[in-house]
């Protein structure tokens, strides 16, 4: 493929870079795809069917939301085998020939790992379940009540209500982190913890490149089950899970030392990555590199959606994400996520090519979202089509997930190409505007933006392999150099809808501008337009 052979002509240091260092990685949430079999839900087929467009587009890696077998209460994150497919995405055969076909194109695969919790439809869980004596009881949390009957302590399920869930006929509570129908799995435990590593060595030997682990940092709870303490931020437009400072219930230490076992099975397998979902400010992401041994090779960093959007307050954030990541640590940023608001919706309008460029610009790894690249925004659903169950336990503070996970667009037919049948998910007003076929068509659109982007990616080593160099960002323009050897690009965004004057030390010569409609030399000043960045190279 000539986008494998591009990558290989790069210099040596570019080189000795792993695949998922110089990696931009496509989150694909399965279900809002394509759908291949008309049921209105996008399956591992559909995917197959969409590959080359992947190509096209130039992702070096996918990341699948789960495709196991699952009641889908939480859009799959509620598992009833770890070592399946399940029916509505297709089959294990499926799965083969789509991990197949994207190694042969040069593009690895991650799945979704998800060890804190399983559905209550998993074995696993029935048996635990069946009786006090079962020998899986212990894989799961099971607590007596506390002297008045009721839950063992204060602990809050993030979905709302108590996080413990009556089990009348062995008369004792289990504990769900997220909704009473995801019991969590008891990582002391040491016949279950071989299990997991079983789960994970099942797909690796299958050829996976890797894992996204799920929601790691709740792992593990405090043994002695002692009760959160009041969140002195609570008022009333906080949502009523977050009552309590989840200071036991969450982010316990010895969670690292499970990470630290997943990521030793991964290493039994060469070349594989582990990605994380970790929580908590920046100052505490630099912990999941592991401290005494090694954990995720990429925290994921969420940075880049969290932060007011203006160049003083992103240049500050970048750079206390990367000053609070261990040294050699490799850094990551996202910029979409099947539980984030679209990107598109969280900044002012005009600044969504600035997003991509910044994302595939600053040093590390990227990740976005599918739909990121069409700038599609959250789709509006109606009241009576909500299906995430977050949203319909604790209503009225914002937090559906539904939007976001609305069906991609392929094209500006009645079911934008992405069903036959009736989608899921509403597929929102604005398909005409913002589809694939009607982007590619115009090659000073945002996914041709997303397309240079990681073309250029590919064939500058300085914007991989480069040292950062954050220059003072003034007049709203964030500034920063990535430089290689002789090669020194300079990034300039201009982060306000007004026009902005860019004074440079040299000549340069402009490689990419996000309006893609102008590219060479000028001299040492350039007029950056409303909303516009650019990637610089200095001028022979
Ligand atoms: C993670 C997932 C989220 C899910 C939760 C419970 O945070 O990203 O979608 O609801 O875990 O599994």
């Amino acid at each position: 493929m000539d986008q494998h052979t591009d990558k290989e002509t790069s210099t040596d240091t570019h080189r000795s870079l792993c695949w998922w260092q110089r990696a931009v990685i496509y989150q694909i949430a399965p279900l809002s795809f394509q759908d291949s079999n008309g049921d209105g839900k996008g399956d591992l087929n559909g995917i197959l069917h969409r590959i080359d467009y992947l190509t096209w587009l130039g992702v070096d890696a996918v990341w699948l939301c789960p495709i196991y077998p699952s009641p889908m209460l939480d859009f799959g994150y509620d598992i009833a085998d770890f070592c399946a497919v399940g029916p509505q995405f297709g089959s294990l055969a499926d799965f083969d020939r789509l991990l197949e076909a994207l190694h042969r194109l040069g593009i690895r695969l991650l799945l979704d790992f998800v060890p804190n919790h399983t559905s209550d439809q998993h074995p696993w869980f029935k048996d635990s379940r069946s009786s006090r004596q079962s020998p899986k009881r212990d894989w799961y949390l099971w607590v007596d009540p506390a002297p008045d009957g009721g839950p063992p302590n204060n602990w809050l399920s993030r979905f709302g209500g108590s996080a413990w869930e009556w089990d009348a006929a062995s008369e004792q509570y289990y504990y769900h982190a997220f909704l009473p129908h995801q019991p969590d799995l008891n990582w002391r435990n040491p016949q279950l913890r071989a299990a997991m590593a079983d789960v994970l060595r099942f797909w690796l030997r299958r050829g996976v490149d890797g894992f996204r682990v799920d929601a790691s940092a709740v792992l593990a709870e405090d043994e002695l089950l002692r009760d959160d303490p009041p969140n002195p931020s609570y008022n009333n437009s906080v949502p009523p899970p977050e009552r309590f400072s989840r200071v036991f219930s969450d982010n316990r230490p010895e969670s690292l030392a499970y990470i630290a076992d997943m990521r030793a099975v991964v290493d039994e397998f060469p070349d594989r990555v582990l990605a994380g979902e970790v929580q908590g400010a920046i100052d505490r992401i630099g912990r999941f590199y592991g401290t005494d041994r090694p954990a995720f090779h990429l925290p994921l960093n969420y940075v880049l959606l969290d932060t007011p959007w203006s160049a003083i307050n992103l240049q500050a954030k970048i750079d206390a994400y990367l000053n609070a990541i261990p040294h050699g640590a490799w850094p990551d940023w996202i910029i979409g996520g099947h539980d984030k608001k679209r990107i598109a919706d969280r900044i002012p309008a005009g600044q969504e090519r600035i997003a991509a460029m910044l994302a595939f610009t600053l040093p590390g790894t990227a990740f976005f979202f599918a739909g990121d690249e069409l700038g599609m925004r959250g789709v509006k659903i109606p009241s009576d089509q909500i299906h995430d169950e977050f949203e319909k336990r604790v209503p009225g503070y914002g937090l559906n997930r539904d939007p976001e996970r609305a069906p991609m667009r392929w094209d500006s037919g009645p079911k934008a190409g992405f069903t036959t049948g009736e989608p899921w998910l509403p597929l929102g007003a604005d398909v005409a505007e913002h589809n694939v076929t009607r982007l590619q068509n115009n090659q000073t659109s945002i996914l041709w933006l997303y397309r240079r982007l990681l073309e250029l990616r590919h064939k500058h080593p300085a914007l991989t392999a480069g040292e950062y160099r954050p220059l003072r960002s003034i007049n709203q323009i964030l500034r920063f150099e990535r430089v290689h050897g002789e090669s020194a690009l300079l990034i300039a965004l201009n982060m306000s809808s007004e026009p902005r004057r860019l004074e440079t030390a040299r000549p340069n010569q402009i490689l990419l501008s996000t309006e893609l409609d102008r590219e060479g030399c000028f001299d040492a000043s350039i007029m950056l337009r409303p909303n516009e960045g650019v990637i610089l190279g200095s001028s022979p």
